[in-house]
This record gives C-alpha cells, structure tokens and sequence, in this order.
C-alpha cells in the first residue's frame, strides 16, 4: 500500500499559495500516510553535457529522494500559460540519464492554481503531458484548478475557505484510492 507520497512544488516563493496547498495536504493526511516537499530550488539547470562531464552534486540525492516514493503529488501555479521553469528543470533532472528516469511508473497528481479565475489549466495540461511521456499514470478526475487561490489560503498558509479544505480532501482520498490501485 502506499505510505511516501512526494510533494513537487512550482514556486520557490516564500509566501507560495502552491505551498499552502502543499501544507494543507500534508496537515491533513491520513494516518499512515507521510508526505515530504521535495526541494527543487537548489537544482542547478540541467545540461545535457552533464552526461559526460560529471554532474552536479545535487542531483544524485534528488533522484535517490524521488526514487524513495510510491507517488508524487504535483502543485503548480501557471506562468505564461505553461509551468514554470523551476518544475520543468526538475522533471527533467529526474528524468536523466535517459532510460533510467526517477519518474517511472508513479502514480501522479496534478494541482494547479492562479489568482485569476483561469486556475492554471495550461500549467495543468502541459505538466500532464511530460507525465505521460514519463510513463506516470495521473488520476484524471477529480480534475484540481483551483481558482482565485488567494481567497483561500493566505500567504501564511492558512485556509480561508472550508469549501476548498473539504475539496483538496477529497481529491487527495480519490488520489491515494488511485495510486493504491496502480502500486
Ligand atoms: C504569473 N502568474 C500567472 N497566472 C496565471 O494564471 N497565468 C499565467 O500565465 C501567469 N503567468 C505568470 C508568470 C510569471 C513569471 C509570474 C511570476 C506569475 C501569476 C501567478 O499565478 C501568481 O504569481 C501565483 O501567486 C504564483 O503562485 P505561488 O507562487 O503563489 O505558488
């Protein structure tokens, strides 16, 4: 059954709504289940010369960390349509060297949000299509856009809306309900 669940965040930021989210989750897990944030933002840019010249030392202990879980629970905001550099840099760091990716075969979620009422779905959608190349099953419904985000959570990270808390409830069950199946 599944136990580690990673947490990818695409936001460094401090007061990030992506990481109340992340909190949020975390704060309400099942018993049983440990969720831990992956650092992402140390990450130097991935470059393929890497390959040969010897790489970063960074992403060896990344990779290792990704490895260690059953699933991994994307939470991205949209920046210019698309997901932000920082999660992409990360997916692929993962990724390499080719056909030994980190990523393989775990069950995903995908959460996107904004502060406008689009909710991130070109974030959402472009994410979703490195993780079908990735080879990682991603529960399709419930669908998370979560719209407006700035009215419900703070930047301190505390809910102000229960709708929303009660929401990110359940999609978190349908996704360890999900994962439990693939894993
Ligand atoms: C944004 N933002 C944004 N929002 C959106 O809905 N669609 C978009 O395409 C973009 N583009 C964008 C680009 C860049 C470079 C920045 C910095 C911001 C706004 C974004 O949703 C907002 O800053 C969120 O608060 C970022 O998420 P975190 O940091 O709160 O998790």
């Amino acid at each position: 059954a599944v136990k580690n669940i990673g947490v990818v965040i695409g936001s460094l930021r401090k007061g990030s709504y992506s990481k109340a989210i992340g909190q949020y989750l975390k704060d309400h897990a099942p018993e049983g289940i440990s969720m831990e944030t992956v650092e992402i933002g140390n990450l130097s840019l991935y470059n393929q010369d890497y390959d040969e010249s010897g790489e970063p030392a960074e992403y060896a202990p990344f990779r290792q960390k990704i490895k260690s879980f059953d699933g991994i629970i994307f939470i991205t905001p949209e920046y210019n349509r698309s997901v932000p550099g920082v999660l992409k840099n990360a997916i692929d760091v993962g990724s390499r060297p080719y056909g030994s990716s980190v990523w393989d075969g775990k069950p995903a979620l995908v959460i996107s949000s904004s502060i406008s009422n689009q909710s991130g779905f070109g974030a959402n959608h472009h994410l979703r299509q490195s993780l079908a190349y990735l080879n990682m099953p991603t529960l399709a419904q419930p669908e998370v856009y979560i719209a407006n985000v700035q009215e419900c959570f703070n930047e301190e990270g505390s809910l102000l809306k229960e709708d929303s808390g009660q929401f990110l409830q359940k999609v978190l069950a349908a996704y360890l309900d999900f994962a439990n199946k693939i894993i």
